[in-house]
């Protein structure tokens, strides 16, 4: 089973974890993707959707899935997302698709955070995967310097910009041992707008998808 096939079926799980009705959050990525065309087959249950982007926005309004704005909407039961990486107190890396400020945001606001993912996604220690960092541009170089100093190399995103008009630095050699830690840390740099470690707000649920069907991990 290829990898695709993975993601889908775990996005085909999540939407047993979706309550009954009312507004869901709505992440980014390609296993998002899935989960969002999943949501548009049972979308009449719900008032709509919290997205996570202007990409995943784009795809809800086209399968006819209202989205809301979360100022209007208050705090959400449920939020849907992918991860770049994932250790076993289900603490992630993601922003891999550099949505990863607005993602922190609907995350922090929703009471359930369901995580969806194919298998190699659950690593023992977080960092092989290149950690995201959304920097605004005056502060790029600064902050990578103080990313150096961290033990990390990292690397301009060229030729991308966030949906928040920022840049990213991808943190290449970092082997994260207290994610919650560098969280605080690489947060605390001026010019940050966010990091792409959720450990303070790690996921609830795990749905993993594997070869023999999806599997869920709890922290
Ligand atoms: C986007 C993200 C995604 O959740 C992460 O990159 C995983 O993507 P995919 O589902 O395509 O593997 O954080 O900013």
């Amino acid at each position: 089973m290829n990898a695709d096939e993975m993601k889908r079926q775990a996005a085909q799980a999540a939407i047993e974890y979706l309550p009954e009705g009312g507004i869901i959050g709505v992440g980014t990525g390609s296993t998002v993707n899935h989960f969002i065309d999943a949501f548009a087959d049972v979308k009449g249950r719900f008032d709509g959707a919290v997205s996570s982007s202007e990409a995943s926005t784009e795809r809800m309004k086209k399968l006819g899935i209202p989205v809301l704005d979360l100022n209007a909407t208050g705090g959400l039961e449920v939020y849907v997302d992918g991860a770049d990486e994932s250790n076993r107190q289900l603490h992630l890396i993601k922003g891999g698709g550099g949505a990863l400020t607005r993602e922190k945001i609907v995350a922090a606001a929703s009471k359930k955070f369901v995580c969806i993912a194919d298998e190699s996604k659950l690593v023992d220690v977080l960092g092989k995967f290149p950690l995201p960092v959304e920097v605004i541009p005056m502060a790029r170089s600064y902050v990578a310097r103080e990313l150096v100093k961290l033990g990390g190399s990292p690397v301009w995103r060229e030729n991308f910009v966030t949906d928040n008009g920022n840049l990213i630095l991808d943190v290449h050699d970092l082997e994260i041992m207290e994610p919650v830690k560098l969280e605080t840390q690489i947060n605390q740099l001026a010019g940050v707008v966010t990091v792409g470690i959720f450990a303070h707000r790690p996921a609830d649920v795990l749905i993993l998808g594997t070869p023999e069907g999806p599997k869920v991990v709890k922290p």
